[in-house]
């Protein structure tokens, strides 16, 4: 039996991962500051995958809360998710960014070790790419985040590298996500952003629940087939599939390795309206806006080292995204409830 440490458990990625992890037999133990996740996930998650995780309200810069967790836990692996991740909000408050993830993820791997943990899943970004010199990319794409936010993933990515080269016991994956949408099949787990959020696939689905007037498309003068930007969306509940997947690699690959996940495939802003119109059955109001600062015109995975590797590949297509994201967002339209006693 494998008992798992996931930090940032009750947040959006980190729920379906303890899913995941459950339903591959793991014991879980959630550590979450919920800042931007709720204890509601971790039962939900509990009851999706058929377990009980553990849960432990700790923030990773609390090093004596935190130790007492490797205390009080056998814990044989982690897969650390636990993060501040809005790029705008790193640009105005660089410092809250570095100690929460920086200093978060150093404190980690000193716990790890002196518990003797040593092997990490990390939860990394294709932001660590920075503007995209050739597509699809590969994990040896030169590395060279563009804001805060980016180079608090790039730095945590250093930090655990060297980490890992210090000692043979390390494994570490490295797992380079791009864009991750949807939500849990069950319509109970879902993406929960407080405030307007950043990203299109949550405005998206408010403008078609009506929380939202119109969807400002950044721009629809690029270089691509409509006009608009390319990403590689990818299913959360494969992404979270693709955890498990690397824990299980890690018995193959010793040291610290990288990883994309993603699909492989690209869709542009206007494809995603179209198909959350679909799922939706809505219609979704839209203006054309200038072009947000720092925006690539396309950003696709090349796949090709996950499937061979973590023997891992997305099998959700776009409108399943979709589909998934609108029923989470019309059976919770607030979000999750609070918590009580009694469960929800
Ligand atoms: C953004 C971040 C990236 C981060 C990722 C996950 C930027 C420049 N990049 O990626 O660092 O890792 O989120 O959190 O912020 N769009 C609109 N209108 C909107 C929102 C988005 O047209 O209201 C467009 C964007 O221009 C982009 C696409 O939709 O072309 C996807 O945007 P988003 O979901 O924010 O993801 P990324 O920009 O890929």
């Amino acid at each position: 039996m494998t008992t798992t440490l996931v930090t940032g458990g009750a947040g959006y990625i980190g729920s379906h991962v303890v899913v995941a992890l459950l339903q591959a037999g793991h014991e879980v133990v959630v550590v979450d500051n919920l800042v931007n996740g709720s204890e509601v996930a971790v039962e939900r998650a509990g009851e999706l995958g058929g377990g009980s995780p553990i849960f432990e309200q700790v923030d990773l810069t609390d090093r004596p809360a935190l130790r007492s967790v490797f205390a009080d836990h056998t814990i044989d692996a982690v897969v650390h998710l636990a993060g501040l991740k809005a790029v705008g909000e790193s640009v105005a408050q660089p410092v809250r960014y570095y100690r929460a993830n920086v200093i978060g993820g150093i404190n980690l791997v000193e716990a790890m070790a002196d518990f003797g943990v040593w092997r990490l899943v990390f939860s990394s970004s294709a932001t660590v790419y920075g503007d995209p010199r050739f597509l699809p990319m590969t994990e040896d794409h030169p590395l060279g985040a563009v804001n805060p936010y980016g180079r608090t993933k790039l730095m945590q990515e250093e930090v655990f590298t060297d980490v890992a080269a210090s000692d043979e016991r390390w494994r570490v994956a490295l797992l380079r996500y791009f864009n991750p949408v949807g939500a849990h099949a069950s319509g109970r787990l879902g993406e929960d952003p407080s405030g307007a959020p950043n990203n299109l696939m949550p405005f998206v689905m408010q403008v078609a629940l009506g929380r939202r007037d119109q969807l400002v498309v950044f721009g629809d003068d690029y270089d691509t087939p409509d006009g608009t930007c390319i990403r590689d969306y990818v299913h959360v509940v494969d992404l979270a599939d693709g955890h498990v997947s690397a824990i299980e690699a890690l018995e193959r690959f010793p040291g610290c390795r990288a990883w994309n996940l993603g699909t492989g495939a690209g869709h542009s802003v206007l494809e995603v309206v179209h198909q959350a119109g679909a799922a939706s059955g809505r219609e979704i109001p839209l203006s054309v806006g200038p072009r947000r600062p720092g925006d690539a015109v396309a950003s696709v995975a090349s796949v090709e080292r996950a499937r061979v590797e973590l023997h891992w590949e997305a099998s959700r297509d776009l409108g399943a995204m979709c589909a998934d994201h609108w029923r989470w967002q019309t059976q919770n339209p607030d979000g999750y409830p609070p918590p009580s006693p009694s469960g929800d």
